[in-house]
C-alpha cells in the first residue's frame, strides 16, 4: 500500500456548505476502493454500560456486528485491511481476552476474515498491510507508535500475543511528526498521493487509528474503527440535522418511541420527544470504571472531531461495530465507494432511531415474561 497521483483540473464553484477542502484535505484524484466484510456477530452480555450510557431497562446486553474493511489502491492495486473482525478460534487469543469469552462476549460461529477473503478470490499475499496473525509474513502491520505492544506471555495481562507480531514487518506511525491535521486530527498520507490517510484518534486505546479513504476525487469514507460503537454516540447533532434531516416517518415515530423519561430535548412536550431540538447526541460514551474505552475523555475528543465529518456531505463515517448498519450496508464483493451517488449515507444515518432496527435502544423493554 503505497500511492500515486495525477492531476485533475479543479473547477471552483461557489458553495455554501462545507467541503473536504475546508478540512485541510489536499485535492487529489488518487483514490482507493472500500469494501466491507461482516465477519461476525457478537453480544456483550450485561455489558452495554461499558460502551454507552444511558442503558434503559431491558437493554443490558448489546449485540453488534464485527466489520472488516478491504482497501484497494486504485493505481497500484495494493491492498490492505482495516479492522479484521474477530478470529474464529476465540480460544486462541491471549488469556486476558479469552477469559471474556463467552461470559462477557458471546461470538456467534463464523468464518475468519482470512477465509472470507479466500472465498472472495482475494490472494492473501496480495495484502500489503493489515493486522495480526494468520496473514503470511509478507503482510505488514501498521500501528500507532503509542499502541501498547506488550504481548503475552511476557506480560500476563496483555491482550496481544507474540504470535500476532511474529515475522511481520511492523510500521509504527509517529504522529508527532505528522504535517497534516484534519479537523484537529493528526494525519499521515499513507500512499503519499492523498488517497488514504491514517489518523490518530486515541481513546478506545492509546494509538487507536482511524482512516480517511478517498473513494472519488471529492468524496471520502471515514473508517472510524472503535472511536464509537453506537450511532447514537455521534447523532443527532444540530449541524448534522441541518444536512441530513430526519425522515418524516422516523420523526413522527420518535415522538413516542424515544422515552422522555431518559432523553431530554427543549422542544419535547407532554411526553412527546422532539428530535429537532435535541442539542447533542442521544448517547454518551461510557465513563464508568469498567468502560471499554481506556480513556473516555480522550475518546470523546476523538469522537467530537470525527463527528464534524459525519455532518459533512463529502464524508461517510463508518465504525466497525455499528449495529444500525447490519443488513443495510452493502457487503463484499460490492463496494461502498459509490456511497454518494447511491445515497447510501442518507439511507442509513437515521436507521438507529427506527424501532425496527437492532440499534434501537431508546425506550425501556418491559420484562413481563
Ligand atoms: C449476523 O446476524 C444477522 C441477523 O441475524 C444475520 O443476517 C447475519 O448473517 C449474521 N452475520 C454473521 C457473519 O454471522
Ligand atoms: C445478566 O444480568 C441478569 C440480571 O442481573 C442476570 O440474571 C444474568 O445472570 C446476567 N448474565 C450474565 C451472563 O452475567
Ligand atoms: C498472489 O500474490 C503474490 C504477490 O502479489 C504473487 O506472487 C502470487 O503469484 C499470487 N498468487 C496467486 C495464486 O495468484
Ligand atoms: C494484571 O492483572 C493483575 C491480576 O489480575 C492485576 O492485579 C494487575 O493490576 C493487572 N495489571 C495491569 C497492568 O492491568
Ligand atoms: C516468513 O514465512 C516463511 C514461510 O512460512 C518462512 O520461511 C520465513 O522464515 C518467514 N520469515 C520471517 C522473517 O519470519
Ligand atoms: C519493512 O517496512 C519498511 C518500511 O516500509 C521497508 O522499508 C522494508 O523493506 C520492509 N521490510 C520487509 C522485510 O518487508
Amino acid at each position: 500500500m503505497r500511492l500515486l497521483w495525477n492531476l485533475f483540473p479543479i473547477v471552483l464553484v461557489a458553495k455554501t456548505s462545507a467541503s473536504y477542502l475546508d478540512f485541510g484535505i489536499p485535492a487529489s484524484t488518487a483514490t482507493v476502493d472500500v469494501r466491507v466484510f461482516h465477519v461476525a456477530n457478537a453480544t456483550a452480555v450485561n455489558e452495554t454500560h461499558a460502551f454507552i450510557l444511558p442503558v434503559l431497562p431491558g437493554h443490558d446486553s448489546t449485540s453488534f456486528p464485527m466489520h472488516a474493511f478491504l482497501i484497494e489502491h486504485g493505481i497500484s492495486h495494493k491492498r490492505l485491511m482495516f479492522d479484521l473482525g474477530i478470529r474464529k478460534d476465540t480460544s486462541n487469543f491471549a488469556p486476558s481476552v479469552t477469559s471474556l469469552i463467552p461470559g462477557v462476549f458471546q461470538v456467534d460461529p463464523h468464518k475468519d476474515i482470512i477465509e472470507l477473503l479466500q472465498d472472495g478470490g482475494i490472494n492473501l499475499t496480495s495484502i500489503d498491510a493489515g493486522d495480526m496473525s494468520k496473514f503470511a509474513n509478507t503482510t505488514g502491520l501498521v500501528i500507532g507508535s503509542t499502541t501498547d505492544t506488550s504481548t503475552y506471555p511476557t506480560f500476563p495481562n496483555a491482550t496481544l500475543q507474540e504470535s500476532d507480531f511474529a515475522g511481520h514487518n511492523i510500521t509504527k506511525l509517529d504522529f508527532t511528526v505528522a504535517e497534516l491535521t484534519f479537523s484537529g486530527l493528526k494525519a499521515i498520507d499513507y500512499f503519499d498521493d492523498g488517497s488514504f490517510y491514517l489518523l490518530d484518534t486515541p481513546g478506545h486505546q492509546l494509538g487507536h487509528l482511524t482512516a480517511i479513504a478517498r473513494v472519488t476525487p471529492t468524496s471520502f469514507v471515514v473508517l472510524g474503527g472503535d472511536t464509537f460503537h453506537h450511532a447514537g454516540q455521534a447523532r443527532p447533532q444540530p449541524q448534522f440535522q441541518k444536512l441530513y434531516p430526519c425522515p418524516a416517518h422516523l420523526l413522527e415515530e420518535s415522538k413516542s418511541s424515544i422515552s422522555t423519561d431518559y432523553f431530554w430535548s427543549s422542544g419535547s412536550r407532554d411526553g412527546d420527544f422532539d428530535i429537532l431540538t435535541r442539542a447533542q447526541p442521544l448517547l454518551t460514551t461510557s465513563d464508568l470504571p469498567d468502560s471499554f474505552y481506556a480513556d473516555p475523555v480522550k475518546a470523546d475528543v476523538s469522537l467530537a472531531k470525527l463527528s464534524t465529518f459525519d455532518a459533512d456531505p463529502d464524508f461517510f463515517v463508518v465504525v466497525a461495530h455499528d449495529s444500525s448498519l447490519s443488513s443495510t450496508i452493502p457487503l463484499f464483493p460490492a463496494s461502498i465507494s459509490n456511497w454518494k451517488e447511491t445515497r447510501l449515507k442518507e439511507n442509513v444515518v437515521w436507521n438507529f432511531i427506527d424501532t425496527a432496527n437492532p440499534a434501537f435502544a431508546f425506550s425501556p423493554i418491559n420484562s413481563t415474561l
